[in-house]
């Protein structure tokens, strides 16, 4: 267990991230089956949460930035989250890109094994409350595990865990989740907890859905940047998907190169990654929150491609123009 952490989180704790674009009273919004009807009936304020998942290179940067102010419009998203692991070129990410990120519309990012991916990262985690690294990673690593958001409706936690196959953590993500969570719940009080869980094996994310099942808003899938169709709210209240897909080059790999990721299948030789070239494409969930309970009452998987997302009108221009 990484003791260690648990100082780090008592830290934190005074400094809650800004919340932008808060709106108390609005109409359900549209479009999240099944469960539409029933969330209407059972509230008018739903907290709003969108969630990208593993975001790629420079083009998937490029569509986050335009999808995210658009997602935030459709959905009235009161916080977007997105998973930036692999955003700076493919391989981590640095502060310029996050600053991208986050003048767009994301309120927070949440990384995974490729989190030290650009070195530099190491020197300006620790000053960026907004982005979270897995909360299992060695008790040495700068940053933390979880971040705060405030809403009008409580307190939100963006966690991130690595899973435990087929990925090296420092400590198991169910023993780290058994620490971290009822501190979050108990001493912190925060009553939305969303937690990325940056894993390659689908039964282990499964497991640990139902795990904490009712416990957490939500747990969401991430690394193996394919979305799955398994969307669902578990049967005491956790939203889950196995894995929220990515934003990133749409005809790659997983993001990358076909035929540098080819060379590594068919010829056993180690193959330097590149980026795949073309359009990107971007996998998000929406998930709509219980705002008495903290639990999620419907989610919804999307994806977008550029041509989904309509122009941004700017309404300072078409001002001047009738005048
Ligand atoms: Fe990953
Ligand atoms: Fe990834």
């Amino acid at each position: 267990m990484n003791h260690n952490l648990t100082v780090e989180r008592l830290s934190v704790q005074p400094e809650v991230s800004e919340v932008n674009d808060i709106a108390i009273e609005r109409e359900p919004d549209r479009g999240v089956e099944p469960q539409e009807t029933a969330v209407k009936e059972r509230s008018s304020r739903t907290l709003n949460i969108g969630f990208i998942g593993d975001i790629v290179g420079a083009s998937g940067v490029k569509l986050t930035t335009r999808a995210v102010p658009f997602l935030r419009q459709e959905y009235q998203l009161d916080l977007c989250f997105a998973n930036g692991e692999n955003a700076a070129g493919g391989l981590g990410i640095n502060k310029a890109v996050a600053e991208k990120l986050y003048n767009s519309g994301v309120d927070g990012i949440s990384l995974g094994n490729h989190a030290w991916g650009k070195w530099e990262l190491l020197e300006t985690i620790q000053e960026d409350l907004r982005m979270v690294r897995p909360a299992n990673g060695h008790k040495t690593w700068p940053g933390r595990g979880f971040a705060i958001f405030e809403t009008a409706v409580g307190l939100v936690a963006l966690v991130n865990l690595l899973g435990g196959t087929f990925m090296s953590p420092s400590t198991s993500p169910f023993d780290e989740a058994d620490v971290l969570i009822p501190y979050l719940k108990d001493e912190l009080n925060i009553k939305y907890i969303v937690v990325d869980f940056h894993g390659e094996a689908t039964a282990e994310k499964i497991a640990f859905g139902l795990a904490w099942d009712g416990r957490v808003t939500a747990v969401l899938g991430t690394h193996t940047h394919v979305p799955t169709m398994d969307a669902r709210v578990l049967p005491d209240g956790t939203g889950f998907m196995t894995d929220v897909g990515m934003a990133g080059p749409e005809f790659g790999v997983i993001g990358m190169d076909a035929e540098s990721a080819l060379r590594r299948f068919t010829r056993r030789l180690p193959s330097r990654y590149q980026l795949a070239k073309g359009p990107a494409i971007l996998n998000a969930v929406i998930l709509r929150c219980d705002v008495d309970t903290g639990k999620t009452l419907a989610l919804k998987p999307l994806t977008l491609r550029d041509q989904d997302i309509p122009p941004r009108v700017d309404v300072n221009q078409l001002k001047n123009e009738s005048e």
